[in-house]
Formats: C-alpha cells, structure tokens, sequence
C-alpha cells in the first residue's frame, strides 16, 4: 500500500461509480444486482473516506440521462434507492454521516422525496463526512438551474453569484474526482465545479473498488502539483 501524507489528503473526493453493470453481466446476474453490489461498495467507500479524514465524498448515484435506460433497470434503481435509505441510513447516522441529495428530485415520487428529505433531516447534526448523493443530476441542469436562479433574484450573472446558486454551495469544490469502470469521460457529472479537480481513472468496476483502490487514488493525487494556472517554481518556491 502506498505511503499516504495525511495533510495531503484531499478533502473533497467525487466519484463516478460506473461498472456496476458489467460487474453483474460478468456472473450471469442481471444489472440490478450489479447495482445492489454497488450499494455495498459505497457504504465501504464512505467508512473508509471517514477512516482516512475526507471531509466530503459526492456520488454520481443516478444521472439525468440514466432515464433512458430499460424501464427495468429504472424502476429497479428507484427501487434499491428506497431499500439503501432503509438499509443505510441507521449506519450512517451512528457514523456521523451528514446526507444530502443533489439533483432534480421532483421529478421523484412524492414518497421517494418524503423519504430522501428525512433521511437528510436524520443525518442534520452530524458532521464527520458529508455525503452528497447525486440522483437524477446532470451538470448542465446544474448550471441551468443556478442560472434560474440567480436570473430571478435580479441579481447580476456573475461566477461567483452562479457559484453560490449551484447545487453543491455547501461544500468546497472537488480535490479529486474518481471514475471507476475504465471510461475517460464526465457523462455530465460535475460541469462547473471541476474546473480545478485532479481525475484519476480506475479500470476496477465500481462493485471491486475496495479501500486499496481508493489508496491508490489517494496516493496519485498526493504527487500531483496542482498550479491553478500558476508556474511550478511559484507553486513550490511559495512565492505568490
Ligand atoms: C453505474 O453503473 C451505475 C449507474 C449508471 C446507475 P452502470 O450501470 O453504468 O454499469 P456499466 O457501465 O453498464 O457496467
Ligand atoms: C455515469 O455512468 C452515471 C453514473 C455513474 C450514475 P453512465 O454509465 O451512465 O455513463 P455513460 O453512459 O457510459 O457515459
Ligand atoms: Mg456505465
């Protein structure tokens, strides 16, 4: 395992949690279960961002296109969404796991909205990891929206004004951003607030992304020299 430097650790970790599908094409199991493993592999996920001192974890859970897919898989997906709160938020409220869901949500059931606004109502106080849960999100709703918004204010459009409009306010930008499952594409994750994140890809379907993994994400983006459009020599002398 490689050598982590704990001050190094990136405070906001998101991730693209793809394979999940393949993961369960591979054992003659339809893509639910692959999905139903994928819920498994997130709860590891989060105790071991906990365990490491990551203060935000954001998950890709359900995109804006992910609709398009077999009304099965949909409806098998809404389904496990409802089984996970039931299943993981007891965890997650006993490990200090502040929950919010990051999306259109109204275009969920009123009982699936119920559902998702106590689960993060019963996580409120805690204030070890925050995890965001992105369902049937899609960066450019995001930016849209933000853009909705601020237009109504009467506001002036300006970054900073978006910024605080956009869905993720509550937390800073992404450190790291880890698609697992072996694509080299965002699939309209996070547009705005990866201006700055280091990617790393991993071919490891999500179901197999285990605490090693995330070590070695970890580990890669500790030797990265993040220069936000600076020089190296300005960046390691520390001159401004
Ligand atoms: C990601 O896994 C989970 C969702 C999109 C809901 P996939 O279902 O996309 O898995 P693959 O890419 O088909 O293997
Ligand atoms: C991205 O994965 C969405 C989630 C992981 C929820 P997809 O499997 O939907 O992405 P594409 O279609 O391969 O780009
Ligand atoms: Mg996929």
């Amino acid at each position: 395992m490689a050598k982590l430097e704990t001050k190094a650790v990136p405070q906001h970790i998101a991730v693209v949690m793809d394979g999940n599908g393949r993961w369960a094409t591979k054992r003659f199991l339809p893509r639910v279960a692959g999905h139903k493993q994928g819920v498994t592999s997130l709860s590891r996920c989060v105790q071991a961002c906990i365990d490491r001192g990551v203060a935000v974890l954001t998950v890709f859970a359900f995109s804006s296109e992910n609709w398009n897919r077999p009304q099965e898989e949909v409806s098998g997906l809404m389904e496990l969404l409802v089984l996970s709160l039931a299943g993981e938020v007891p965890r997650m409220k006993a490990n200090g796991v502040r929950l919010h869901f990051i999306g259109d949500l109204k275009r969920l059931s009123t009982k699936m909205q119920t559902g998702l606004a106590n689960a993060e109502a019963s996580t409120a106080d805690n204030t070890r990891l925050i995890l965001n849960v992105c369902f049937n999100y899609g960066g450019r709703w995001d930016i849209a929206q933000a853009a909705q918004k601020v237009a109504s204010s009467g506001q002036p459009i300006t970054e900073m004004a978006l910024d605080r409009a956009m869905a993720l306010a509550h937390v800073p930008d992404p450190d790291l951003l880890i698609r697992t499952g072996g694509e080299l594409r965002i699939s309209n994750f996070l547009l705005w607030q990866t201006a700055y994140t280091e990617f790393h890809f991993s071919d490891k379907l999500w179901p197999d992304f285990d605490a090693a993994a995330l070590d070695e994400a970890i580990a890669v983006f500790c030797n990265r020299e993040r220069r936000f459009g600076k020089t190296s020599e300005q960046i390691t002398s520390k001159v401004a």
